[in-house]
């Protein structure tokens, strides 16, 4: 169990960073919170990595590879309308990811490890930056934070599940997430000689339509995917046809292949709808990270974990697919490693989900993740030490 002054602290600091929101590449107050109570542990660090990431250290018993245990750092562009007396105090930006209870969980977790027996092996703290715009993750393996890493654990504040729930799941657990754009190019006129134009609106038009089609008709329904157009941008006046049209979207899938299907589709599409109006469409897709496949060897340990932390019928699994992308899956292209969620539901508040002006979890979960992250780290090394 875990003792009531850390569970304060972990609320404390948990709050701290909730007044005090910053968005990725900015979260220089957060990394000097997270230094402080480093430095309060006795354990060496290093800040600014890849510009506001922190990276500390346990020495293990045993000199070895490290288990590397993440959390996140960043906060969204929204403005707070919780009521919480602990709001955002930075106006137009809010912990509305719950990345402010991860980082004090990781903490947590640094703190439970300080004080039982040193770990086996030495335990690897990322604190990252800028997950919400996936290029954290990847600016820190670029910084080598995977060196000397066996394996990596990590997880994610979810209000669909009741508070004290681990859900922890093998297979996808989150979707690729890839964004792109379409730039029409027709033939502006005189909206009433539609004759002599090319109506990009139109043209734009249809193939909003025709996308829709992929996912309902080409795509495996077993297969979660998506393909949203959430931008749609064109003309001028009522009384002109517009030769322009710019619209962009986001691509989720749960499975490689299936990613690749939808990127291909798109460009066949957008071929076929330009052919078919003489317009020229220019197709971009930026990839983001790929789907979060816990493998099962991995999600075995990480269930190992959970079990020592909750009673077994608080372990349970994911109750539906996940389309929400997570930059984690970048570090799991390197090394092994599992990503879990931790139940925290407020009763009453389920209706106001991760990134609304609402969100808000319940803090106990802060205790929990914490035993979970520092016990996962010994079930690792132990695992590896088997
Ligand atoms: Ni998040």
């Amino acid at each position: 169990m875990l003792s009531p002054d850390i569970q304060q602290q972990l609320i404390a600091i948990r709050r701290d960073i909730h007044q005090h929101p910053e968005l990725g590449w900015q979260e220089s107050r957060t990394a000097s919170k997270v230094c402080r109570v480093l430095e309060e542990l006795d354990l060496p660090y290093r800040c600014n990595v890849g510009e506001t990431g922190v990276v500390a250290e346990i020495a293990g018993q045993l000199k070895g590879p490290c288990i590397a245990l993440r959390a996140d750092l960043d906060a969204l562009p929204i403005e707070e309308e919780t009521g919480l007396s602990f709001s955002s105090r930075v106006p137009g930006v809010m912990h509305a990811c719950a990345h402010d209870g991860h980082t004090s969980m990781l903490l947590g977790a640094a703190m439970l490890l300080v004080r039982g027996d040193p770990p086996l092996l030495p335990v690897r703290l990322i604190f990252q930056p800028a997950e919400e715009t996936t290029l954290g993750a990847r600016r820190l393996i670029d910084e080598g934070v995977l060196d000397d890493v066996a394996m990596i654990f990590g997880g994610h504040i979810d209000r669909h599940y009741p508070c004290g729930t681990l859900i922890v799941t093998e297979g996808a657990v989150n979707a690729s997430s890839d964004k792109f754009s379409l730039k029409i190019s027709g033939q502006g006129g005189h909206a009433a000689r539609p004759h002599e134009a090319v109506d990009a609106v139109v043209v734009g038009s249809l193939l909003v339509i025709a996308l829709q089609t992929i996912v309902s008709r080409e795509i495996n329904p077993a297969h979660p995917s998506v393909v949203s157009i959430g931008r749609f941008d064109a003309g001028s006046a009522g009384n002109v046809i517009a030769g322009h049209a710019h619209l962009e979207g986001s691509i989720r899938a749960q499975d490689p292949v299936v990613r690749t299907e939808l990127h291909k589709s798109i460009r066949r599409i957008a071929d076929s709808v330009a052919q078919l109006h003489d317009a020229r469409i220019e197709v971009a897709i930026r990839r983001g990270p790929p789907p979060l496949i816990n493998s099962d060897d991995m999600t075995g340990l990480a269930r190992t974990a959970a079990l020592q932390t909750v009673t077994r019928d608080k372990v349970i699994k994911l109750s539906t697919a996940n389309m929400g992308g997570e930059d984690f899956s970048y570090y799991l292209d390197h090394v092994p490693g599992c990503y879990v969620r931790y139940g925290a539901q407020i009763p009453g508040r389920e209706g106001y989900p991760a990134h609304s002006s609402q969100f808000d979890f319940d803090e106990d979960v802060l205790g929990i993740g914490a035993t979970y992250l520092a016990n996962i780290s010994r079930v690792a090394a132990r695992s590896i030490l088997s």
